[in-house]
């Protein structure tokens, strides 16, 4: 059985920072599922559809063949859509709270949960999402659920969004008030919300270093 490692929590806990130091340490997979709803949302918004409106959404979902690859040069996970390398444009902010309502849609999920599974069924791999643990892998061998304080969560994003010129003048407070709403409606929507799943290692990483968050999951992970 291949081992699956999931990480799961909200925005800006240091999910995707872990996973991928994680994967490369171990030399398997890093499967950032976040990436796989951006890439759905960016479908729907380029087709022109709310990403609330679920009867518009649906219609779409059997068109859209999604696949999965890694650049052979950095390991970059790429999205592509219908033969389209979606990747550069899924990390706009813009994308983040669609990607979030999209999600939403149970047939959204489903049909990404598919695709999620089969992977992990293949190969080894660390897994990042926010329901990695509780629904798309519940027996993985090691389940992880990485969380912070909103504020320290928002800085993180504000000091990303800054570094790659995305903040287009949004304040910090802005920035704090997206992080709660999206992740307000991670946690509550109706099917497979983000919860921590049983069974989980719970760690807070607002006072820690992503050095130390990766110390402390290797003492979890037999990885040396
Ligand atoms: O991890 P991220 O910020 O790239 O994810 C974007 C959105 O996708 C997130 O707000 C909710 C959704 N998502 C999800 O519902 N389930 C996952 N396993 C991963 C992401």
């Amino acid at each position: 059985m291949p081992i699956n490692i999931a990480i799961d929590g909200p925005s800006g806990a240091g999910k995707s920072t872990l996973a991928k130091r994680l994967a490369e340490k171990m030399k398997i997979l890093y499967l950032d599922t976040g990436a796989m709803y951006r890439g759905i949302a960016y479908y729907v918004l380029e087709k022109g559809v709310d990403p609330a409106d679920a009867d518009g959404v649906k219609p779409l979902l059997p068109g859209i063949e999604m696949t999965i690859s890694y650049d052979g040069k950095s390991g970059v996970q790429q999205i592509v859509i219908n033969g389209e390398n979606v990747t550069p444009y899924i990390r706009e902010h813009r994308i983040s709270f669609a990607a979030s309502t999209v999600s939403k849609i149970p047939e959204v999920r489903l049909k990404l949960v598919e695709l999620q599974r089969k992977i992990a069924s293949e190969r080894d791999c660390v897994l990042d999402g926010r329901d990695i643990g509780s629904y798309v892998l519940p027996d993985a061998g090691y389940k992880i659920y990485l969380d912070a304080k909103p504020e320290v969560r928002a800085e993180r994003r504000f000091k990303e969004l800054s570094e790659k010129g995305q903040l287009n003048g949004m304040s910090y407070e802005e920035v704090l008030a997206d992080v709660n709403k999206r992740d307000y409606q991670d946690m509550h929507r109706d099917f497979a919300p983000l919860v921590v799943a049983e069974g989980a290692v719970v760690i807070d990483t607002s006072e820690m270093t992503a050095e130390q968050v990766v110390e402390r999951i290797e003492e979890i992970v037999d990885c040396k």
